[in-house]
């Protein structure tokens, strides 16, 4: 008999996605033009919840309680550009992490629906 693990299950669970969000914010505050967004921010505080958001994105148990992604970045003039540069860095720490294709690719999935509720200027979009 075959029982299929969640993708949650797959990377190893909350300590491993704990692992990757660290390595996440390294890279996040080493980038120059990401830093300003972070000044002041309780990094421990936004960590937990992006833990948790994270582990639910990839069917984990716990229930993310932190504020709506809308609500969260309100405010910032998160630009298009910027948004691409957080989802780049995290996509390479889960890379690094030796995630699979199928399981990156739900996270591209993930940031492409959630893009509009986090950046104030949407990228032009020929349609
Ligand atoms: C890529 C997708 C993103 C996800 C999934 C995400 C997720 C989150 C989460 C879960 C929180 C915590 C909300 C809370 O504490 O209630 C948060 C806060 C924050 N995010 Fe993001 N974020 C993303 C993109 C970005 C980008 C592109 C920037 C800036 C360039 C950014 C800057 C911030 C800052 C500064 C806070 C702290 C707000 C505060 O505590 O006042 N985020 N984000």
């Amino acid at each position: 008999m075959t029982t299929s693990l969640s993708y949650y299950e797959q990377v190893g669970g909350a300590p491993a996605v704990r692992t990757v969000v660290d390595g996440f914010y390294v890279r996040v505050l080493d980038d120059a033009d990401l830093r300003p967004y972070f000044a002041g921010v309780d990094m421990p505080r936004l960590k937990r919840h992006m833990v948790v958001l994270l582990c639910s994105v990839l069917g984990g148990p716990e229930p993310y309680e932190g504020r709506d992604l809308a609500e969260a970045h309100r405010g910032m003039g998160i630009t298009a550009e910027h948004y691409a540069k957080v989802g780049e860095h995290l996509l390479s720490v889960l890379r690094e992490a030796g995630v699979g294709d199928e399981i990156l690719q739900h996270v591209v999935l993930t940031l492409n629906k959630v893009e509009s509720s986090i950046v104030a200027e949407p990228a032009e979009t020929a349609d």
